[in-house]
């Protein structure tokens, strides 16, 4: 099976507006020790980016979730595989994401790293699709790129685990065999 894919958003632009997050964050924090977490596997790539433009003190962790089958339905089903190997008890926390769907992993993510009372908790999203939540309230404080209801692939995102190596974001416009 091959996919034909077109460019939605490139390598340049995206490395750009994580300049600019970067600084935000690095302002906002500024004097700080921030907590990142990467929330596997598609928030990886952004994750190693935006960190390496941080201009704080940065402690990394990792989490695992899974929401999703194989293909591009949601399968409603929010798992966590992996989780923190740190407390986050009285941390800040910055919780770094691939892109934000219908939010179902992220109301779940948030009520599960609430429960261990950090000092604060904020979310930094690559891309948000508001059009496609269900979840009611979910505003992520850093978003990289608001997004029209398109299946997107590359910096991280998949499908069916290919794709993810990408510099740039693309989404699939037809399958041939
Ligand atoms: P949500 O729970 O529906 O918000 O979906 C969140 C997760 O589903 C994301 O972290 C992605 O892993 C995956 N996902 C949602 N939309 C896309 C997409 O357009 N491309 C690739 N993965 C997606
Ligand atoms: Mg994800």
């Amino acid at each position: 099976m091959k996919e034909i894919i077109d460019v939605m958003i490139p390598e340049t632009a995206i490395q750009k507006r994580i300049d600019e997050l970067a600084a935000e964050i690095s302002i906002d924090y500024s004097g700080l020790t921030l907590t990142l977490i990467c929330v596997l596997k598609g928030g990886v790539i952004f994750f190693a980016d935006l960190s390496r433009k941080l201009k704080i003190d940065v402690e990394m962790d990792f989490i695992d979730v899974s929401s999703y089958d194989d293909g591009t339905e949601s399968s409603g089903v929010v798992r966590i595989e992996k989780d923190l190997e740190r407390p986050i008890t009285g941390k800040h926390v910055l919780l770094v994401e691939d892109i934000i769907d219908t939010g179902k992993t992220l109301i779940c993510l948030i009520r599960h790293l609430s429960a261990q009372r950090p000092e604060s908790l904020k979310v930094c999203t690559l891309l948000d699709k508001p059009d496609r939540r269900i979840v009611d309230g979910i505003k992520p404080e850093y978003v990289g790129f608001t997004i029209a209801d398109k299946f997107a692939i590359g910096y991280g995102l998949d499908y069916a685990q290919k794709y993810r190596q990408l510099p740039y974001i693309g989404v699939i416009l037809e399958t041939r065999d």
